[in-house]
């Protein structure tokens, strides 16, 4: 995969986006919500907040910056936006590999459905370690690779299409654990099946 490929995807996907995959991850977004400790006076980022599905569900008494690499999903969220007069959001066409955004600007965090989808999760999470500040929390909602053996087959088998697909099916939680820069407070199963995980950590100062 490459950006290339992903903006190609995202482009066929933007006018379907909500109606295919508005109610089916809403529980996951919630919960990723839900999960946070809000603060008056939060900023926040949101990585990859495709047509702002989660926009409307913030508190009114945080700062939201969303941002996006596809301009059609983008465009769809600006419209959210303006029909729902969410005047505590700004919106950005950015990669969220390289963060247009100085050290340590944010107090929270939150990537939904993302981390698979770009050509490199791993430089996407050393930009949120280096865009967070010291003890700022953070939320992933993704899917993960399983352990049973005949679905790992079946990613596996599926990985040779993720350009066409649009995201990495075959994807491990550990590496991304294993990287990711926090204390990680809790993972737990989300969406239909527990087929989705929210991985929900505190931003730790580098040794
Ligand atoms: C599966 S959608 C998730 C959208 C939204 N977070 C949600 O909850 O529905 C993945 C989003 O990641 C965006 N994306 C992919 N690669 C990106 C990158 N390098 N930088 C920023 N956004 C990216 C896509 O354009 C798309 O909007």
């Amino acid at each position: 995969m490459n950006n290339e490929t992903i903006l190609n995807a995202y482009k066929r996907y933007a006018p379907v986006y909500d109606w295919v995959f508005g109610k089916i991850f809403h529980p996951g977004r919630q919960a990723a919500l839900d999960a946070m400790n809000w603060q008056t006076g939060d900023q926040v980022l949101e990585v990859g907040v495709g047509t702002g599905l989660s926009l409307p569900d913030y508190p009114a008494d945080v700062t939201v910056t969303g941002i996006d690499l596809s301009k059609p999903m983008l465009d769809k969220a600006r419209k959210r936006v303006k029909d729902d007069a969410l005047s505590n959001v700004t919106l950005h066409c950015m990669d969220a590999q390289k963060l247009d955004f100085p050290d340590q600007t944010f107090d929270k965090i939150i990537v939904l459905y993302v981390l698979s989808v770009v050509p490199d999760p791993y430089q996407v999470l050393a930009e949120i370690r280096r865009v967070c500040k010291p003890g700022a929390e953070v939320i992933f909602v993704n899917h993960f690779s399983k352990e049973n053996p005949l679905i790992r087959r079946i990613e596996a088998g599926l990985a040779r299409y993720a350009s066409g697909l649009g995201f990495q099916p075959d994807f491990p939680l550990q590496p991304v654990l294993d990287n990711v820069g926090l204390e990680v407070q809790e993972v737990r199963a989300v969406n239909m099946l527990g087929y989705w995980t929210m991985v929900h950590g505190r931003h730790v100062e580098q040794p």
